[in-house]
Parts: structure tokens; C-alpha cells; sequence
């Protein structure tokens, strides 16, 4: 796949670096260093390179949006149209000294962007975990216990393509469902962050979902 990576920073390089890796044709944009895009390209050591926002999207199968909420318009005015286009969103709807959620409830960041740009197919996926696990995750992605990784959309072939960049990654993708369930995912990433961050086992944390009783046998 050609995927395009709106938004370099923590999430955006790790997980670029990773699908460059697994074969497929990524293209690093928007950070402040156009270096630091041609670094992450050298580095990835697949077929990467380093582009404007609006090259990552021309061609793109699917794109990473990565950015922080308050840069979603800067970055979606410079990406251009995105019409057709399958938007990856890991992006939180957090304030601007991440303490919180702007949107919760009624609403989730994953609607406000779908809204923004109605003719594109808005999937969230890869928010609920850190970024320092994204590595872990996919130098272990040959083994039998894969961690979950929920995604939720509205678009059932752009909600396929995720679920295999997912695979890439290392994760189980598991279908929430309708984009409206990042009503509930989002906040859980706060849960996530908590145990990650505060916690005494550091921040390479994923979850896994288990079922019991008749259904739940595999
Ligand atoms: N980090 C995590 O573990 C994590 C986990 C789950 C969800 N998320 C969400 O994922 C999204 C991305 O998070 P992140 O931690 O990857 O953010 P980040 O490290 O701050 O990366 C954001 C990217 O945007 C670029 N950028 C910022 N301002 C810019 C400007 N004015 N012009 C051009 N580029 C600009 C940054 O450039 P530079 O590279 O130059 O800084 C960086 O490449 C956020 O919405 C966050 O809530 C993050």
C-alpha cells in the first residue's frame, strides 16, 4: 500500500517506520524540520521518502493522521483534498496542555475530523496506545498472544485497510464498529495514558481482550 503520514512526531515516525518496514511505500510529512522528514525516510530503510502533506495524500491508499488537535486544520488545509481518501486517525480532541478531552460524550475528535471532511473515510484506530509500545509490539508480531487494538468507522473497505495496517503493526484488530463508538475509545486512551505514564511499569504498555465461556472459544 502507498500510505501517506500526516504528522511526523511520536506516533506518525514509529508507526512510517514500521509499514516502510513491512513493505509497504510510506511518505513522512508536516513536521518542522524538512531534515527530520529525510532522516525518518534514510532511517526507515524501506521505500520511504519524505514529502509536503499534499504529496503524502495525491497517491495515498491510506493516510496516518497524527497531529496534535490543535494543528488538525493547519494540516488538512495543507494535505488538500482528501476526497475518497481513507484517514487513519490516532489524533485525541486534547486541550493544548493535554490534560483533557475538548470533545467527549456527544461527540468524539473522530467525528469532528470525519465532519471536516465529509467526503473522505474517517477510521480511528492506533489512539489507545503509546507510541513507546508501537516498536515492542511489532518486533513481537510473529507470536501466538498478539496484544488488541480497537478501531471503529463507518466505511467498511476503509475499515479493511485499516484493520491490515493494524496486522502490520503487530496488533489483533478488533472492530468496535460505527466511527461514533471513538465516543468511548477516546476517553479509554486516558486510562491507557494513566497506566502508561503514572504507573511504576513504564509507558510500553498494550491490552488484550479475552473472552470466556462458549462463544469466546477459539
Ligand atoms: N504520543 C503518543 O503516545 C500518542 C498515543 C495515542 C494518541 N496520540 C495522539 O496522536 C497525535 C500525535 O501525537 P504525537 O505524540 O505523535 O505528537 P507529536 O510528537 O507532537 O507529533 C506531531 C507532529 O506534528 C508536527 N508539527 C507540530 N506543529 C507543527 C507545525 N506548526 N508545522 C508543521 N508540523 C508541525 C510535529 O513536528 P516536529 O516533529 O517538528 O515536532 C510532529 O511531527 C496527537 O493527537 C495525540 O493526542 C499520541
Amino acid at each position: 500500500m502507498r500510505v501517506g503520514i500526516l504528522g511526523s512526531g511520536l506516533m506518525g515516525a514509529k508507526l512510517g517506520t514500521i509499514w516502510a518496514r513491512a513493505g509497504h511505500e510510506v511518505v513522512f510529512s508536516y513536521a518542522r524540520s524538512e531534515q527530520k522528514l529525510q532522516k525518518l525516510a534514510r532511517d526507515a530503510k524501506g521505500n520511504a521518502r519524505a514529502g509536503t502533506p499534499r504529496e503524502a495524500a495525491a497517491e495515498a491508499d491510506a493516510l496516518l493522521l497524527a497531529v496534535h488537535w490543535s494543528r488538525l486544520d493547519d494540516v488538512l488545509k495543507q494535505a488538500g483534498s482528501l476526497s475518497g481518501k481513507v484517514i487513519v486517525t490516532c489524533s485525541l480532541p486534547m486541550n493544548a496542555d493535554d490534560t483533557d478531552l475538548v470533545v467527549a460524550h456527544t461527540s468524539s475528535g473522530a467525528e469532528e475530523l470525519a465532519k471536516k471532511i465529509r467526503k473522505a473515510r474517517v477510521v480511528s484506530a492506533f489512539g489507545t496506545v503509546p507510541s513507546e509500545v508501537l516498536f515492542g509490539v511489532f518486533e513481537a508480531r510473529r507470536k501466538a498472544n498478539k496484544p488488541s487494538l480497537v478501531y471503529c468507522g463507518d466505511d467498511a473497505s476503509g475499515k479493511k485497510i485499516a484493520a491490515q495496517l493494524i496486522r502490520d503493526v503487530g496488533f489483533d484488530p478488533v472492530d468496535a464498529g460505527p466511527l461514533r463508538i471513538a465516543r468511548y475509545t477516546e476517553p479509554f486512551t486516558l486510562l491507557i495514558a494513566r497506566l502508561a505514564y503514572e504507573g511504576d511499569g513504564g509507558p510500553e504498555l498494550a491490552y488484550r481482550f479475552e473472552r470466556f465461556g462458549e462463544k469466546g472459544s477459539r
